[in-house]
This record gives structure tokens, C-alpha cells and sequence, in this order.
């Protein structure tokens, strides 16, 4: 694929990968592209877990959909993510950022708007949906055949000092290289997010890839795969696709001056 059809086509895979196991040349490919991102001091504080092991796959997709139905059940992950939602294309439209909630279980589909009330909440678990939506999840990340979890070796990272800010920028360039890989090689990659949200899960998680608490600190948790043709969208889901205009994150020579839309951007004739 020609580089810049590869940065336009990078995208988070929201859905359901093939079984098929991700070849270890693939595998092997996706680490070494992330050791040539930029870090400080060329220190390359990075490491990476690559999980195949069924059993192992199979425990963390236990604890990201207990996660995910404590987190809904909760109301946290609402209450925590308000801002981001948006509910239609028009809303969409204006605001340019934000995730597009447009897939829904039918029976909460009338109270969309709602959902983040208080009233919202007891309708989503009288339906069951927390429930639901932690055994959707469950089987999303029992069905990757491959994990990746992102640490940052603790002598680097120290967070509040300028080397832990570095430290993450490095892992930042570090994973886009991957995600821009996984375009390339028809794969797709997700965040395994939920139990970030909860520590006692992220504790287990910890626990489980045996993270030495002295030397390592455990980031983020992926799930990789083959991407299918045709793509099934899980109970809930978003697209967000939508990005700013230039005129809304770009300046020219100082932050007063907001940088001019191309003609085909701007909103106005
Ligand atoms: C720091 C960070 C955290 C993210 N957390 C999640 C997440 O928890 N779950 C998820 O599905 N995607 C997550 N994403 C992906 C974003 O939702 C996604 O990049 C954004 O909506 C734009 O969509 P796109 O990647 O398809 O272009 C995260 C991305 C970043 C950079």
C-alpha cells in the first residue's frame, strides 16, 4: 500500500478478528517496526508481551468482560467518557471529534439520549445490558488470536519527571508504528481498555503476565488480528471517523491566528 493510504486507512478494529493465528513473521514484523520509532536518548524504553497462549488470551478476555459489566453496571464508564459520545451524524458534523454511537441493542435505543441519567442507568441494567455487554466483550478478546501488552522499563519512566513524559511519547510512536503495520498486513488492533478502568483488574492482569513490579510497568494491553471482509458489528458500537478542521487545531505564527480551511473544508460558500 503507498505510505500516506496507509496513515488514512489506520483504524481502531471495533469487531470480531478471523481465528486465524497470526504468522510469527507478522509477529516478528510488528515489534521490530516499533523499535524504530524515535525515544529519548535513543534509551528505547519499550517492551512488549506477544501472548498466544490460548489459556493466557482466555483469562484476560475473562477479566476485560467482568470489567466491562462492573464498568456499565456501575454507570463509570459513562460518567468518566460523557463528553466523547455523540448520538447523531449532525452532532457529529459540528463538533468533528468525539465517537458516533450508531449501533445500539433495540430495547435502549429509544432512551439513547438518556442513557447517562440516572434513569438511563436502571433501564440499561434491568434490560441486562451491562451483562451483555461484558460477554460481547469477552468473546471479542477470547476471539483475537493475539494479545500485545506495552510496558515501559521503570528506570525510564518516572512519572511527574521530564523522562516519564518522554518515555510515553516514545511508546506513543512506538505503537503507531505497529497500528500503521497491522494496515499493511490486513490485521486490525484494539485497546483492551476496560480493565485499565478498574485496578484490582489491572492488578490481575499484571499478575497473570507475571509483570516484575520493581522494573516493569505494564501500559496498555492490545488484541490483534486478521481483519474479515465482512465485518459484524458488536451490540454496541461506534465509528469515529470524523476529524477537525484545520481552521480547529492548526495556527499560523501564534495561537491567536487559526490556520485558513482549504476550500473544500469550509462549511461556509
Ligand atoms: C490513548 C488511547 C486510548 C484509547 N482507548 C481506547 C479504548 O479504550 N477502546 C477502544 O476501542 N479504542 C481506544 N482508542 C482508540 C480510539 O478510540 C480511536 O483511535 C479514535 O476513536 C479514532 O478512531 P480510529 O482509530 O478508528 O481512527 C484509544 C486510542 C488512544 C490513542
Amino acid at each position: 500500500m503507498e505510505f500516506f493510504e496507509v496513515i488514512k486507512r489506520r483504524r481502531t478494529t471495533n469487531g470480531p478478528f478471523l481465528p486465524d493465528p497470526v504468522s510469527p513473521e507478522h509477529q516478528r514484523l510488528l515489534v521490530e517496526v516499533a523499535a524504530m520509532a524515535p525515544s529519548h536518548f535513543n534509551s528505547q524504553p519499550w517492551r512488549f508481551v506477544l501472548v498466544d497462549s490460548r489459556e493466557a488470551i482466555e483469562e484476560v478476555a475473562r477479566i476485560s468482560g467482568e470489567s466491562m459489566t462492573w464498568a456499565m453496571r456501575e454507570g463509570i464508564f459513562w460518567k468518566r467518557y460523557r463528553p466523547y459520545f455523540r448520538f447523531s451524524e449532525e452532532e457529529m458534523e459540528e463538533k468533528r471529534d468525539g465517537i458516533f454511537i450508531d449501533q445500539l441493542p433495540r430495547v435502549v435505543r429509544p432512551f439513547k439520549r438518556q442513557i447517562f441519567s440516572e434513569t438511563g442507568q436502571t433501564i440499561m441494567n434491568r434490560f441486562g445490558v451491562p451483562k451483555t455487554l461484558g460477554e460481547d466483550n469477552r468473546k471479542l478478546v477470547s476471539g483475537s488470536p493475539l494479545l500485545l501488552a506495552v510496558l515501559l522499563d521503570k528506570t525510564e519512566y518516572r512519572p511527574g519527571e521530564l523522562s516519564g513524559f518522554y518515555s510515553i511519547f516514545g511508546m506513543g510512536a512506538a505503537v503507531e508504528n505497529i497500528w500503521l503495520a497491522t494496515t499493511e498486513l490486513g490485521m486490525g488492533i484494539q485497546f483492551v481498555s476496560l480493565p485499565m478502568e478498574i485496578p484490582e483488574k489491572w492488578d490481575e492482569i499484571k499478575h497473570l503476565l507475571k509483570v516484575p513490579e520493581e522494573g516493569l510497568e505494564l501500559m496498555a494491553v492490545y488484541r490483534l488480528g486478521y481483519v474479515p471482509e465482512e465485518q459484524k458489528r458488536p451490540t454496541i458500537d461506534w465509528s469515529s471517523r470524523q476529524r477537525k478542521r484545520l481552521s480547529q487545531y492548526v495556527f499560523r505564527n501564534d495561537c491567536r491566528t487559526p490556520e485558513a480551511d482549504p476550500a473544500e473544508q469550509r462549511s461556509d460558500p
